[in-house]
């Protein structure tokens, strides 16, 4: 009986202190909204954070890295973007987030929270050299659990594609969040994201603000990306329609942003750092496909007339890149489109359905193949066809 008492004492005992544990535990949960977005641009990696009212910083190894910006730490914008040579993030394979709340911004002695920072670690996974699994994600307007189930019923995924209209409009701040939240939720901050811009993001009065919340070169949507053997040029198309059209109300300026991007391919290309050793899948990216857009709309001059820089966009990739495989998303269908004018293969890869359906594609890169396989929501394949690559 005396011994019955004391194991009762012990258990309960127990049972406060691990109570207790937990209740610490969470009251120094991190401050992050979902788990970090690892977006890549170039040759770095632009770790984006989402936590307002605080400050951030991120230790890899040991070295701290801030995102002050001209010496000032941010606390007033929801979003810490910190810029990581990949090399560095590879080495490593983690990271570790330090948060410390800021309620309050004085001019002088600034109330922050006193004790030591909350910090939390994510693992990071560079992508393999080969059997490469790409999952791409598009159209999910303002979706994010029937995507993030067609993600994950792939299994592992080592690079995650979010090519455009994420968000349906930009009409309120935290839809410009929406693709770092949809990034940090499938990804968990431990694999490469590739992120583009849709037509949807052009739209609402927060758009002009989209490129503080995305990845982005200098500011720019449209950039290239190494990761691995992988090589993508990543494209912005701006608007779908023409700028003239009422809808738009003098607001855009597309047609002189897609010269631009034309200006920039011409200096990639130039600079033909695809062709560097290593590279075994050349890659091209983009929301709208553009390649047919260059046909479609013969029956209205003024469209037909607009449109004849993606003509030009087109010529240039054929002539002069030879990609291996395009992805598009935009229509909300699933397809593999070619055409003689851009006899590349175009893998339109995202199908928003009605309530519970989303299909996205899942791409295997093997050696000598492209497989891909449009996956619903419960990881059902609607198709799969298998895309034979040239050897580089
Ligand atoms: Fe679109």
């Amino acid at each position: 009986m005396k011994f019955r008492i004391i194991n009762m004492l012990f258990a309960l005992c127990l049972f406060f202190t691990s109570a207790s544990a937990e209740d610490e535990k969470a009251s120094r949960k991190p401050l992050l909204k979902v788990p970090p977005a690892v977006f890549a641009v170039g040759e770095e990696y632009q770790i984006l954070v989402l936590a307002p009212d605080t400050l951030v910083r991120l230790r890899i190894g040991d070295q701290f890295y801030s995102d002050h910006i001209n010496g000032v730490r941010p606390s007033r914008k929801s979003v810490h973007r910190f810029r990581i040579p990949m090399q560095v993030l590879e080495r490593a394979g983690k990271y570790e987030v330090f948060c410390r709340k800021l309620p309050k911004r004085l001019p002088y002695f600034i109330q922050t929270v006193p004790e030591p920072e909350l910090s939390v670690s994510y693992n990071f996974r560079k992508i393999p050299e080969k059997d490469i699994r790409i999952y791409h994600i598009s159209d999910t307007h303002d979706r994010f659990e029937t995507p993030i189930r067609a993600a994950q019923a792939s299994g592992r995924i080592d690079l995650l594609v979010l090519n455009g209209d994420i968000t349906d409009k930009m009409v309120n701040a935290e839809q410009l969040e929406y693709p770092c939240i949809l990034a940090g939720r499938i990804s968990g901050g431990s694999i490469p994201v590739i992120y583009t811009r849709g037509n949807h993001e052009l739209r609402g009065e927060f758009a002009e603000f989209v490129q503080d919340y995305t990845p982005n070169r200098d500011g720019k949507l449209y950039y290239t990306v190494r990761l691995g053997p992988i090589w993508a040029l990543v494209l912005d198309c701006g608007e779908d329609k023409v700028d003239e059209l009422p809808v738009y109300g003098f607001s855009i300026d597309c047609a002189r942003h897609r010269q631009e991007v034309l200006e920039y391919m011409k200096q990639v290309l130039d600079e033909g750092v695809f062709k560097a050793p290593g590279i075994r899948y050349k890659m091209v990216i983009c929301h709208v496909p553009f390649s047919s857009l260059v046909a479609r709309n013969k029956q209205d001059e003024v469209m037909r007339r607009r449109f004849l820089i993606y003509g030009e966009w087109c010529k240039l990739l054929r002539t002069r890149l030879l990609p291996d495989l395009t992805l598009c998303g935009h229509m909300h269908n699933t397809q593999i489109l070619q055409s003689n004018r851009y006899p590349f293969p175009v893998i339109v890869g995202a199908r928003p359905g009605s309530g519970e359906k989303f299909t996205g594609a899942f791409i295997e890169l093997k050696e000598q193949k492209a497989v891909v396989k449009f996956t619903d929501q419960d990881g059902k394949i609607e198709s799969e066809t298998i895309i034979p690559l040239k050897k580089q």
